[in-house]
């Protein structure tokens, strides 16, 4: 797998607490990665070294071969960090924020400019230019920060919990952004409490406990570590309940459930083994209108892979 991100044996202490201990993994470029973990896990301390805001007691970690602890410089320049504190300052509009943080990165004259109004049209920010920044919405806040963070065009952004404190919709558009971001070759690695809704945006996820690593991959892998079998809906065009009756008599057909017109079970075998159960159904006479395996849910892995206990 080639690699944007490598984090290697990274630890952390504070006094006797050890926040962060020995953590290695690996994020791939142009992907979305959740980090997931109990309060307290150690999700924002690890970010913040990675944004080389803080300093590991021990290990490293690297951002496109660049390693943040001798070259901390360059790293800044690939990554993106939004924090989980959005805190504006006083009396400047959006924009004069915006183009603050733009000088700050060394833009000039139409390339600032340029800049500016570019990522203000992509978080939809542009009728609120001459609103005061500390006056936002918690939504907008949270649009204005992201847009602060895409200025310099980084490869990689560090999101803490992006979305807390945000309504549904708000919720799903910074979603959208995010899926647009990755969409447009970014690497984006972000926390979150809402399971949910990192399930639906994730390539792969980073699950910490205690400051350890419980498991990290793609969700197929992290699913098949949890023990988690494929789950199968079958909707069908023709009777339920006949279905359901064949379905439960396959061996590798587990823990059934009927709904109106469907039937999902849980499936114990590969990709070949489903495609006979698929064949056979059919030339049994059932009438199939849609066969397909259901998404791993990360809830699940989570409360499987973590024990939920707290710092
Ligand atoms: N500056 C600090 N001084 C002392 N302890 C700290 C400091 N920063 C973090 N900790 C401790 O390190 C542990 C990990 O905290 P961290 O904020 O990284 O967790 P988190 O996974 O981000 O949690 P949450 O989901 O609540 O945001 C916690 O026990 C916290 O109290
Ligand atoms: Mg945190």
């Amino acid at each position: 797998m080639s690699e944007l991100l490598r984090v290697r044996r990274l630890t952390r202490t504070f006094g006797d607490l050890v926040a962060v201990d020995k953590l290695s993994f690996v994020v791939p470029p142009g992907e979305i990665w959740g980090f997931i973990g109990p309060n307290g896990a150690g999700k924002t301390t690890t970010m913040r070294i990675l944004a080389t805001l803080d300093v590991p007691d021990k290990g490293n970690a690297w951002v496109g071969g660049v390693s943040i602890q001798e070259d901390p410089a360059t790293v800044r320049r690939r990554i993106g960090f939004m924090s989980d504190q959005f805190a504006p300052y006083a009396n400047l509009t959006v924009h004069e924020y915006l183009d603050f943080f733009a000088r700050a990165s060394g833009l000039r004259g139409k390339q600032r400019a340029d800049t500016i109004r570019q990522v203000a049209g992509f978080c939809h920010l542009e009728e609120f230019a001459r609103r005061p920044a500390d006056g936002l919405s918690k939504g907008m806040g949270q649009r204005l920060h992201l847009a602060k963070t895409l200025l310099h065009d980084p490869d990689l952004l560090i999101l803490d919990e992006p979305a807390s404190g945000l309504d549904p919709r708000a919720r799903i558009e910074f979603r959208e952004l995010i899926r647009a971001l990755a969409d447009a070759g970014k690497a984006v690695f972000i926390s979150s409490h809402i399971l949910a809704e990192l399930s639906e945006t994730c390539d792969g996820v980073v699950v910490i406990e205690r400051g350890k690593l419980v498991v990290s991959g793609s969700i197929a892998e992290v699913a098949q570590h949890a023990g988690h079998r494929p789950r199968v809906h079958v909707e069908l065009a023709g009777a339920v309940e006949p279905a359901a009756r064949w379905f439960l008599g396959r061996p590798e057909c587990g823990d059934l459930a009927e709904h109106d017109t469907s039937v999902t079970f849980d499936f114990d075998g590969d990709k070949t083994a489903l495609a006979e159960l698929l064949g056979q159904a059919t030339a049994a006479g059932l009438r199939i209108a849609e066969f397909r395996t259901l998404e791993a849910d990360l809830e699940q892995i989570f409360m499987r892979t973590t024990s939920g206990r707290l710092h």
